[in-house]
């Protein structure tokens, strides 16, 4: 097998960036040549050290034009926010680039992205590849993956399930738990973009199985806390919102074919209780044969499953970087990646 090694630079180190900075110094075929950070307290400091490894002698910049001016194959790019410009920039500067902030794969509602991307892909002869667990992975090309086991489908569901009292970070606040149940149905934290955001997982999946998603129907129901729950940023008081459900549904020939389900809660002292069980993604198709798959990490010393979704994006982001170097130019959705085949995961601990 080829030995071929890829010089890859990590723009950002949150959760996401840092899971993928500590794979890149670790993978075998990965050559690491620049970090870029935006926190003054990690300006200059090794790049090792930014994830608990030793020093690799690469010092994280907050230099923009150091990084543009690095000879790189790649660019995980894992900011907060989405920036198509400097996406862009760095893809006319020669940089292939993986990005778990989207745009994730071309849908009406991010046509003016695309468009720039792939103008700026033609410029540099280089590719972009929108990753992340969802969208990009669980509601996408899992289901279509698992399609094949199928001999007749009715509907797909794709059921994400996070207790965010283990995995509280800006979300609790972002997301409105500790509002007034009455007044966030009335008017709901997530934006009402957001399913144009997850549309672009549902058209990939319907447009894989040669079906088109003609509307999305959204629905919300909250539940309450049964007690005061108090979480590292302060307390969710009781009665307040402590469980969302968001319900996004495609509709394809006057019926429901995929359905996303979003279960965020609070801990387990709420009211409706919906026993999801741990955090997990479960992806299940109704039809012939019927199937469920349950996507979880493992089980953690106090017996409980952790969420991974933020790390396994950053990994699904970097294992798909030695393919997305390797393909042909332009913006590459799974269905032009195809299988990925990752490089240097096979290795002594
Ligand atoms: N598709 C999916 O399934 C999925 C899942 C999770 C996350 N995501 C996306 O992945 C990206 C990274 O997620 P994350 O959880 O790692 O994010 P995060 O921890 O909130 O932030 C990532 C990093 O962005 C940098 N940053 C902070 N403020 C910034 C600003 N104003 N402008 C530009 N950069 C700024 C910081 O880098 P330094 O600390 O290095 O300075 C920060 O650590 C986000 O865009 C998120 O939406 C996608």
């Amino acid at each position: 097998m080829s030995q071929k090694k890829y010089r890859v630079i990590q723009w950002a180190t949150g959760v996401v960036g840092k899971t993928a900075l500590k794979h890149f110094i670790e993978n075998p075929v990965i050559e690491l040549v620049g970090v870029y950070v935006t926190n003054p307290e990690k300006v200059g400091k090794d790049a090792g050290e930014l994830v608990g490894l030793p020093a690799t002698g690469v010092i994280a910049t907050n230099d923009v034009e150091k990084i543009i001016a690095l000879n790189a194959d790649c660019v995980l790019f894992s900011p907060q926010r989405q920036d198509v410009d400097m996406v862009c920039r760095l893809l006319r500067s020669g940089k292939n680039v993986v990005s778990p902030a989207g745009p994730f794969l071309p849908n009406e509602w991010f046509a003016e992205a695309f468009d720039k991307i792939d103008a700026a892909c033609r410029e540099g002869g280089t590719s972009y590849h929108g990753c992340g667990i969802h969208p990009g992975f669980s509601g996408d090309i899992l289901p279509l993956t698992l399609t094949r086991l199928m001999n007749r489908i009715d509907r797909i569901e794709i059921i994400e399930v996070i207790d965010k009292l283990r995995n509280p970070m800006i979300y609790v606040e972002v997301m409105g738990f500790g509002r007034d149940p009455a007044e966030l149905l009335a008017k709901p934290s997530r934006s009402p973009e957001a399913p144009r955001h997850f549309q672009q997982s549902m058209n990939t999946l319907a447009e894989g199985l040669g079906k088109k998603i003609e509307k999305v129907t959204t629905r919300l129901e909250v539940s309450a806390a049964t007690e005061d729950i108090p979480y590292p940023n302060g307390v969710i008081k009781k009665g307040t919102v402590a469980g969302q459900h968001y319900e996004w549904t495609g509709w394809c020939e006057g019926a429901p074919l995929i359905v996303y389900h979003f279960y965020w809660t609070m801990g387990d002292n709420v009211e409706p209780k919906w026993d999801n069980g741990d955090s997990c993604y479960r992806a299940v198709i109704h039809g012939d044969p019927p199937l469920e798959l349950r996507l979880m990490g493992g089980v953690e010393s106090d017996g409980r499953r952790p969420f991974h979704g933020l790390p396994w994006t950053g990994l699904l982001g970097a294992t798909a970087v030695p393919a997305v170097c390797d393909a042909k130019p332009g913006v590459l959705t799974h269905i032009e990646l195809g299988v990925v085949q990752p490089r240097g995961l096979v290795r002594p601990a």
